[in-house]
């Protein structure tokens, strides 16, 4: 979502804001602005747009002539108000330029409280808080934030500059930032001092970043960064390394993110288990994971968003029945408002690739009072959801900066298999002998996403057809539906076609009342246990002139008009065949968007990091 950064040093402000915020882009928005602040006449210029980062750069001219070396930058997904250049970010009342990521619920109670109805020029929370901000300014701005701030119901990540009050207590040329809940990560680095929403806007001068700690005021100052809690306690951060650079943000010529993202996957899962499996087990000592959280389990549950969430599914079927334990797989934002069922004897897993989505992070919190003990399977280092679970298991994906998720996904269900097949060792239900052959399979994973990769030009053909569909649905059994869940997903975030997923059984309860002549089907059938089922539901929808594009094992053979398209995986065990086909989903999809011409890395409407509830 919102994408920030602020800057103070002795580069040029302008330039460097507008590339962060390109940089910052694939985290989804619909507006962008910058402010900053005239190194000679301490006076702000803020320049904004509806649009593109790119319209933004096309604007930079009108700054020409002017020196700055400290400003803020935003890119903005519309929350309250609609999306015009008067809503974009930065925000001025007053004295106070501001930016912000989050949500100020109260928003209504605050104009009542500060009179400010009437004086409002946008229809954003934002600018509300500018005016908070702004009514305690009294040359004093950490006074100033500190007393606002008490005022805010809901989340928020801030940058804020003040115009200075009167020469003698001028605040030159600082930056403050402070959030709650919402994330910020911030550097003093040879370049000077600087504040982003994530390190991909960072990546460029440093590979060393910390996480600004909640209900903290951090102070951008010339090459100067200082950070306190509310009381005015210095605090010094703790640095993180991130182990990749800027290349790894890059698209390294490919037309996509999404596609170099989707050819990434043998390797990030490769890198992800190797270091994780010690003669010939898995292993999680170096994540500091004890056995002991496993023993005795009365039950497991996800918590995860999207396409999180369909990864936990996978890992259900994969671990429940060796278990015997019940795993149920929770979304999120529904979670957090229910009254599950959590104690002691509870695994929470918290499945996230950003480790910031705020329903996640919320559930995480929520199972944490109930007493359960917590682990988190994420992506980014240092994350809010990495940082609160009791435990933490790293995926080593690397930056995914397309919107739609693919290596993620793949490396959160490697991870999780890895984690299962502790979990079984730990308690008994599964031999050395049947881990060591669990985990060669596992090691065996990427090379079938491999084999899928290097020859994609059947999948390319048979999404020619789905190019032109307006409808889709996927089915599949098990496993199987899990992937057409996955599938169904991906087709419609990136390429705007209505794609629905059902269990194949299920369709005929209803659903199968929209099968006409023509109606795309993508039937996943590499589940050997359900296979014949799988096979007569295909029939029921082929029987109703649907346009069959079947995935199934290579060795299979089913009868020619069964399905109008046929793409295969290599043979493999059940469990395991979620790798190659998910490949396959990710490509169908890609494939779909691009010959339609959209836009696959940023889909209309969606943000990468979903930090809103
Ligand atoms: C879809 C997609 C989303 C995310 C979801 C959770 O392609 O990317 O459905 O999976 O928003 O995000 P994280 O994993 O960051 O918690």
């Amino acid at each position: 979502m919102c994408g920030i950064i602020g800057y103070n040093g002795n580069l040029q402000a302008p330039g460097l804001l507008i590339e962060g915020l390109e940089r910052l882009e694939y985290r989804g928005y619909d507006s962008a602005g910058i402010a900053v602040k005239d190194t000679k006449t301490s006076s702000f210029h803020v320049i904004k747009t509806v649009g593109k980062v790119a319209e933004l750069k096309n604007r930079l001219p009108e700054l020409d002539g002017i020196s700055s070396t400290c400003g803020i930058g935003h890119t903005r997904w519309a929350t309250h108000g609609g999306v015009c250049e008067v809503n974009a970010h930065p925000h001025t009342f007053g004295r106070v330029v501001l930016l912000h990521n989050g949500i100020i619920e109260n928003h209504r109670e605050l104009v009542e409280k500060f009179g400010l109805k009437g004086k409002l020029k946008t229809q954003t929370d934002t600018e509300i808080a500018a005016a908070v901000f702004d009514a305690y300014y009294q040359g004093n701005p950490k006074e100033a934030i500190r007393k606002a701030v008490k005022e805010f119901i809901g989340t928020y990540a801030f940058c804020i500059m003040f115009v200075e009050e009167d020469e003698a207590e001028a605040s030159t040329d600082e930056i403050y930032a402070i959030r709650s809940v919402s994330p910020l990560v911030a550097t003093l680095c040879d370049d000077g001092a600087f504040i982003s929403s994530d390190i991909t806007a960072l990546i460029k001068y440093t590979n060393k970043y910390f996480v600004v700690p909640e209900n903290h005021i951090v102070t951008l100052g010339k090459n100067t960064m200082t950070i306190e809690d509310m009381r005015g306690h210095k605090f010094t951060p703790e640095y993180l390394t991130v182990n990749w650079d800027i290349s790894a943000a890059q698209k390294g010529g490919y037309k996509h993110y999404m596609m170099k993202e989707i050819m990434e996957q043998p390797d990030v899962i490769a890198a992800t288990i190797h270091g994780r499996i010690s003669d010939g087990l898995p292993s999680l000592a170096n994540d500091n994971v004890p056995d002991d959280i496993f023993k005795g389990l009365h039950s497991i549950q996800i918590v995860a968003c999207g396409t999180a969430m369909h990864a936990g599914m996978v890992f259900k079927a994969m671990i429940e029945p060796i278990l015997r334990v019940p795993v149920t797989v929770n979304i999120a934002s529904e979670y957090r408002y229910q009254d599950p069922i959590v104690d002691e004897h509870t695994l929470v897993i918290a499945i996230s690739q950003s480790g910031e989505t705020i329903d996640t992070l919320e559930a995480l919190r929520l199972s944490k009072r109930y007493g359960a003990t917590t682990l988190a399977v994420v992506n980014v280092q240092g994350s809010s959801i990495a940082r609160e679970s009791d435990y933490v298991v790293y995926t080593y994906a690397g930056p995914e900066i397309a919107v739609a998720s693919t290596k993620a996904y793949t490396v959160q269900i490697a991870t999780l298999y890895l984690i299962g097949c502790r979990i079984a060792l730990a308690n008994k239900k599964m031999t050395q002998k049947a881990a060591k052959q669990f985990i060669r399979n596992l090691e065996q994973v990427s090379a079938h996403i491999k084999s899928i990769l290097d020859n994609q030009e059947p999948i390319k053909k048979a999404t020619k057809y789905l190019k032109k569909a307006t409808d889709a649905f996927f089915i599949g059994r098990g496993n199987d539906y899990a992937l057409s869940l996955e599938g169904s997903l991906k087709l419609k975030e990136i390429s705007y076609i209505h794609a629905e997923a059902y269990a194949a059984g299920e369709l005929k309860h209803g659903t199968i009342a929209l099968i006409t002549e023509g109606v795309p089907v993508i039937a996943v059938a590499t589940q050997r246990t359900v296979f014949s089922k799988t096979i007569s539901n295909i029939r029921e929808v082929n029987a109703r002139g649907a346009y069959v594009i079947l995935i199934m094992e290579e060795q299979t053979v089913v009868d020619k008009d069964l399905c109008k398209i046929k793409l295969t995986i290599p043979e493999t065990e059940d469990v395991f065949s979620v790798f190659p086909t998910s490949a396959i989903l990710q490509l169908i999809a890609y494939y779909s968007a691009d010959a339609r011409g959209l836009d696959v890395d940023m889909p209309r409407n969606l943000a990468k990091s979903v930090t809103v509830e």
